[in-house]
């Protein structure tokens, strides 16, 4: 037996073990251990610093949230004024932003770098010596809120940097967001509590940062992203590229899918790229930024007014438009949710046209006071399905008709029953034919069982025509009830089979995902899929067991018990079971797999594959894809604009790949 640790030696390594974890967890998307070893740490350091109170310091991860709720901010000043940039909306715009940079430098050439445009609070934090000393917001450039005690409880955001030599002060600048899907989840509770819901996350994370008590700032899902070095040149980084990798070196979250360009049709480029999949990300980008990379240029640029001359923000074009509601449609859901829809005068918004937005429920129609024949101003945000922001009252004309949701399906005429405390309203039928129409598209899903020409259009007839009245029906179709729908060839009907067929090798978690069980989405599926082998096994572990895995709660853990009990749905997984579908776990056996404990990051566009696939084929061959690349990674799969995630490769040594030969390491 070693000698016993002094509690401050402890409490120190507590410390170092703790931020470490935090850093792979928040920053790096890349957990090494679980939550219960983590909250053991931290229950350990607790307590001696409990125990010990001279062992606590400042930049404690047990100090995340101190202190009592604040009375109001104090103001600080920026010692270097927080600027905006100025806008652009075309290529154009960016072409003479490049000819104006490049007159004033009386230089041919420029690199530059391009960045997403994080639509967020925009904050500045000091660290001296490493710890976090103050954030503060914009305010309005010159002198902001001092909210250091809200940005502490912003787990991506480390107290204290990592690295050896950290710079005495080093001032960094970033955006602080609410991502999408944390956004969505507060919305909700917010909701079922009798709270106004936040209007876009944008407002929400501003309000959160706001709040004066940090333990009310603790529960709201923030996050930061930083992008800017203030004193770079005195800390030796000459470029942007450089600033935002050694943020990311000293555990900042810094700079994601930041490219570097050599001219300003590659900048171009990427900003139409990035725009088309603006959309892909978990929060929320207005447009891009651009800047001269050379920090050295960038001050020899200057700037104007309230904007710098070395960089430009491309915004995106408006995803929000103004038009006429003229009906509301009620919508059944594959849960029997009904959805109140607005049907539009159809407009053109950025790419494609809207005829339908969601009014979500009685309570927003009446919030919003939207009435047949209104004007109103729809957005496209994020989410899949438009909506109605707002009603232009000034656009009403005479006394348009209110709109009360029905006592009745509209599809079946059961009645709609609203459960205790929730807005919605549902259909309670097993048989309501709409519901079994959305089940199935969404069964066939690309993210479900991808069964490749069975879209709406043909599950409307399958079900029209009674072919089919639940999952398993789908693999009994013959060639010949294919044959005799409207407007189904004999190739299109080959073509269905044999999706089909291919769709029986979807693996146990995809299939579990699109049995469509209320509350299991593709990651809870992914871990009931790893916890329990078969639907067999989860219903023979029941509520209580279920709700014991990862990522499962108890109303989770219910609807799964409640599903897996209901002898329609046993009927469904035998006739599933029968036709050759995986309703069990293929089992791995440890070790043989080609790839088996290789960690391998992507980064880029493939040309050759989607995101999803190359993280499927490092799966299934035994591997593991993270986000961020360490010392432990094995290769980093390069595409197309490549991010900062190729530098930190090149810096650590870690062997870099194209596509190419990552299918050769695939295909073993
Ligand atoms: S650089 C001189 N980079 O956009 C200002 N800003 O008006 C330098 N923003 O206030 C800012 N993403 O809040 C920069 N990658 C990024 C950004 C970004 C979002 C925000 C920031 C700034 C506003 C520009």
């Amino acid at each position: 037996m070693g000698m016993k640790k002094s509690p401050e030696a402890r409490a120190g390594e507590l410390r170092r073990l703790i931020r470490h974890h935090d850093r792979q967890y928040y920053v790096e998307n890349d957990p090494e251990i679980a939550d219960f070893e983590y909250d053991q740490f931290l229950a350990e350091l607790a307590a001696l610093e409990k125990r010990y109170p001279e062992l606590m310091t400042p930049d404690s991860p047990t100090a995340r949230v101190s202190g009592a709720p604040l009375k109001g901010f104090t103001t600080v000043r920026h010692a270097v004024p927080m600027l905006s940039l100025d806008n652009t909306y075309s290529a154009d715009e960016l072409r003479d932003f490049d000819a104006r940079v490049k007159k004033q430098l009386a230089v041919d050439d420029v690199d530059y770098t391009v960045e997403l445009k994080l639509d967020g609070v925009s904050v500045s934090l000091i660290y001296a010596n490493g710890l976090l000393v103050r954030g503060a917001t914009r305010g309005d450039g010159g002198r902001g809120d001092d909210v250091t005690a809200n940005i502490r409880t912003i787990r991506s955001v480390p107290l204290e940097l990592a690295g050896v030599e950290l710079p005495e002060r080093i001032e960094i600048r970033g955006e602080v967001f609410m991502p999408r899907s944390g956004f969505a989840a507060l919305n909700e509770r917010r909701v079922r509590s009798g709270a106004p819901a936040f209007v876009n996350p944008r407002n929400a994370a501003a309000g959160s940062l706001k709040l004066l008590d940090p333990k009310e700032v603790e529960r709201r899902p923030l996050d930061a992203i930083f992008y800017q070095v203030v004193n770079a040149l005195e800390l030796g980084l000459a470029t942007q590229t450089e600033a935002v990798a050694a943020m990311a070196c000293m555990g900042l979250k810094a700079g994601p899918h930041i490219a570097r360009c050599n001219s300003m049709e590659d900048v171009i480029d990427v900003c139409l790229s990035r725009q088309e999949r603006r959309h892909e990300l978990d929060y929320d980008i207005d447009g891009m930024v651009v800047k001269v990379d050379s920090i050295e240029k960038q001050l020899r640029l200057g700037a104007t007014g309230k904007s710098p001359r070395w960089g430009i923000a491309y915004k995106f074009p408006a995803e929000s438009a103004t038009t006429v509601v003229e009906d509301i449609a009620v919508q059944v859901g594959r849960t029997g949710r009904l959805t109140p829809v607005a049907l539009l005068d159809p407009v053109f918004v950025s790419g494609s046209t809207l005829s339908r937005a969601t009014l979500h429920n009685q309570d927003e129609i009446d919030r919003l006071d939207v009435r047949i024949g209104d004007t109103v101003i729809v957005e496209k945000g994020g989410e899949v399905i438009p909506k109605v922001v707002k009603v232009v009252k000034a656009k009403r004309v005479g006394r348009p008709r209110r709109f009360r949701m029905p006592k009745r399906c509209p599809a079946c005429g059961e009645p709609a029953s609203r459960l205790d405390g929730e807005v919605d309203l549902r259909c309670d039928s097993a048989s309501c034919p709409a519901q079994l129409k959305r089940r199935l598209e969404h069964f066939a899903s690309r993210g479900a069982m991808d069964i490749e020409g069975l879209g709406k259009a043909l599950v409307d007839q399958l079900v029209d025509e009674g072919l089919v009245s639940d999952y398993g029906d789908l693999y009994s179709l013959t060639r010949d009830d294919l044959v005799a729908l409207e407007r189904m060839g004999e190739k299109s009907a080959d073509n269905l089979l044999s999706a089909l067929e291919r769709s029986k090798e979807r693996p146990f978690d995809r299939v579990l995902y699109a049995l469509g069980i209320r509350h299991v989405g593709s990651r809870v599926a992914s871990a009931l899929a790893s916890e329990f082998s078969s639907t067999t096994a989860m219903a023979a572990a029941g509520a209580l067991e279920l709700a014991a895995a990862d990522e499962v709660g108890p109303v989770i853990a219910e609807s799964v018990e409640s599903f897996l009990g209901a002898d329609r749905n046993r009927e469904i997984i035998e006739k599933l079971t029968a036709a050759g579908v995986r309703m069990e776990a293929r089992s791995r056996a440890p070790g043989s797999a080609k790839l088996s404990g290789k960690r391998f990051v992507l980064t880029g566009t493939l040309p050759g594959m989607t995101r999803t696939e190359a993280v499927e084929a490092v799966e299934t061959a035994g591997g593991r894809v993270s986000s961020s690349v360490s010392s432990r990674t094995d290769y980093v799969v390069v595409g197309s604009e490549p991010g900062t995630k190729e530098m930190k490769a090149r810096e650590l040594g870690v062997t870099i790949i194209g596509e190419e030969e990552f299918r050769r390491l695939l295909a073993g």
